[in-house]
């Protein structure tokens, strides 16, 4: 089995980018043969500056390597160092009906914000279906928001395969129903783009200040809240603190009794708490670069092999030979 995934080194990233695609994605690659990958060519779309997308691409290099990722089971690398996903990208787009891209949430949503589209925003899930059908995927884990973007990728392999023949692995999506969709400080969806997120990590102080600020009801400390599984800190608890501990936070605050900045301090200790392992390791691996910048090119040679031979079946299949 193939697993793949990535991340766009558009931002810091946050809690709901760890629970919703990369714990999943580091728990699969003992199961399988895993393909990671940074999507720098997808931070194009967003940012522009130089500097920050290299310090972004290396952060996520070293926040997924912190986490878990395990470079001698998984291939771990830098989107742009395949560049022959590009060429891919171009093949798909010219069986891609424009409508399935007008489609799609996440560039509605962009559009909808005001945000004046580029060619890139709205070929955005065509790069994507590349990266995914160049590594014959099986398996994509990803948070329910790139649901999406994996059916538009089957639907493209899917009319490449009618019209070419036999090129491409169908993958499927993987999406964890529990951490689907991760709250950020403000209920809705964790985003890097609402202001609502709480980074991996980031200082203490600037952490426990985004945890404090959290905004909460009226309701006083003593008033049963029978609703409490609905309350945005006590969900952001089940995904860090032990089960008891979240169990028995939970009963306190249903009977009444428990105040909500004490909730807020009990979530601020274990989210330091689970992630205190990860940030000792990441200080490790910053102290390191050259090895993280070695982990970077030796997957790239590994995933650049794999991608050669599927793009050669592409070419070959299209009288590109
Ligand atoms: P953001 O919304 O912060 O820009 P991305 O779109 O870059 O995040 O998402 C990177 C990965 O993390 C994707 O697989 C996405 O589904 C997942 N993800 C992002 N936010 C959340 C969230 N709040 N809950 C669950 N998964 C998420
Ligand atoms: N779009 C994904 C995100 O926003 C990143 C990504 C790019 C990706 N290509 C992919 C995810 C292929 C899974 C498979 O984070």
């Amino acid at each position: 089995m193939r697993i793949l995934s990535g991340i766009q080194s558009s931002g810091v990233l946050h809690v709901g980018n760890y629970f919703g695609m990369m714990k999943p994605a580091i728990e699969l690659q003992e199961q399988g043969d895993a393909y990671y990958f940074i999507a720098d060519y997808h931070s194009m779309t967003t940012i522009t500056d130089p500097d920050l997308r290299r310090s972004y691409t290396l952060a996520a290099a070293l926040d997924f390597l912190a986490l878990g990722l395990d470079p001698e089971r998984a291939v771990f690398f830098r989107q742009s160092d395949v560049p022959e996903v590009t060429e891919l990208t171009w093949m798909l787009s010219t069986v891609t009906p424009m409508g399935l891209l007008e489609r799609c949430h996440s560039f509605k949503d962009k559009t909808a914000k005001g945000i004046s589209p580029n060619h890139g925003l709205f070929a955005y899930p065509v790069l994507m279906a590349a990266d995914i059908l160049i590594y014959d995927s099986n398996v994509v884990p990803v948070g329910r928001d790139q649901k999406q973007h994996v059916e538009v990728t089957r639907d493209i392999a899917i009319k490449f395969n009618q019209i070419y023949g036999d090129v491409f692995v169908i993958p499927e999506v993987r999406i964890r129903e529990e951490t689907a969709v991760v709250p950020g400080t403000d209920g809705q969806k964790m985003s890097k783009s609402y202001g609502n997120s709480i980074d991996i990590f980031s200082e203490e102080k600037q952490t426990r200040k985004k945890i404090m600020k959290m905004v909460m009801d009226s309701r006083p400390p003593e008033e049963p809240k029978p609703d409490a599984e609905k309350n945005t800190a006590i969900q952001l608890l089940k995904l860090v603190a032990p089960e008891d501990v979240y169990a028995e936070t939970l009963d306190q605050l249903r009977q009444g009794g428990l105040g909500y900045g004490a909730l807020k301090q009990t979530l601020f200790s274990h989210q330091w708490a689970c992630f205190a392992e990860a940030r000792e390791r990441r200080a490790e691996l910053a102290a390191n670069l050259d090895y993280v910048e070695s982990v970077l090119q030796r997957g790239a040679e590994r995933a650049r092999a794999t991608a050669r031979t599927v793009v050669d079946r592409a070419r070959l299949a299209c009288g590109l030979d």
